[in-house]
């Protein structure tokens, strides 16, 4: 049982890790460059926790699937947005945090920014609330760094459609998740809720993380994820390079 919380940030902790978000519109590439990114920071020293939201225990695997489930489509926003938080506060208790504390890379597949983008910006629930939700819930857990894997949403769409129409990627379906032709896509299948929004939200999808990212330039990094992977992967790695050698300067030499 939690203590009493009173003013005291829920997720406090002496965060010796390093926390990377990874955020975009759908088919943006964010999840392809995950493994990739993991090695770039393995290469340079630092043990590496891959998750992702919604989903990222069991809980959360449930909720997911309750929240990406096209049959899900009359969810009210407000039962939408808290599903998305419950799925944060036990994947913030059990994976990100305990992960921080012991010193790891934490790297996410979307997070809080996801929210206030897509049940926000998109979704038009009053920006404050979400913002006060999060301060209250999260102000201990503000990811170090954040990239945004940044594509006009007609490409991304058009990618996302892609994938979902069998081209042999994971794709969620109301059965689970799993590859096209493994027994998951069937009848009944169509697109997932978020894929199936007309191309406005998309947009106000880019639109809303490009805000973020304005208005927080210390925390965030906007990516063309236009091109090839290893463009993509390129740009990134570059990015988390630079913003590694901020964070740890090497010592400088004598006489420089
Ligand atoms: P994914 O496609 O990146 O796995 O994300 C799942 C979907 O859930 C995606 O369409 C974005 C959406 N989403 C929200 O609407 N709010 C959130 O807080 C999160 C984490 C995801």
């Amino acid at each position: 049982m939690r203590p009493p919380m009173d003013d005291a940030p829920v997720f406090p902790g002496d965060r010796k890790g390093l926390f990377i978000t990874l955020e975009g519109v759908e088919g943006s590439g964010k999840t392809t460059q995950i493994p990739r990114l993991a090695e770039f920071l393995e290469s340079r020293g630092l043990e590496c926790v891959r998750t992702r939201e919604p989903g990222g225990t069991a809980i959360g695997a449930r909720l997911r699937a309750v929240l990406l489930d096209p049959a899900s489509k009359g969810m009210d926003s407000l039962c939408e947005l808290l599903l998305y938080e419950a799925d944060r506060i036990q994947h913030a208790a059990e994976v990100i945090l305990p992960n921080l504390s012991a010193g790891r890379a934490v790297v996410c597949d979307r997070f809080y920014d996801a929210t206030t983008v897509y049940q926000g910006y998109a979704r038009g629930l009053p920006l404050s609330r979400i913002q006060d939700l999060h301060g209250w819930l999260f102000s201990g857990l503000s990811p170090d760094l954040t990239l945004v894997f940044d594509l006009p949403a007609e490409v991304g769409l058009g990618r996302a459609r892609a994938r979902l129409s069998g081209h042999g990627v994971f794709c969620q379906t109301r059965f689970g998740e799993g590859r096209f032709g493994e027994g998951l896509v069937g009848e009944g299948w169509s697109e997932g809720r978020f894929e199936t929004e007309k191309i406005q939200f998309h947009e106000k999808v880019r639109a809303g993380y490009l805000s973020l990212a304005q208005a927080e330039p210390s925390r965030f990094v906007v990516l063309d994820a236009s091109g090839s992977l290893r463009e993509v992967e390129v740009r990134m790695t570059a990015a988390v390079a630079r913003f590694l050698d901020a964070r740890n300067p090497l010592p400088k030499k004598a006489g420089e």
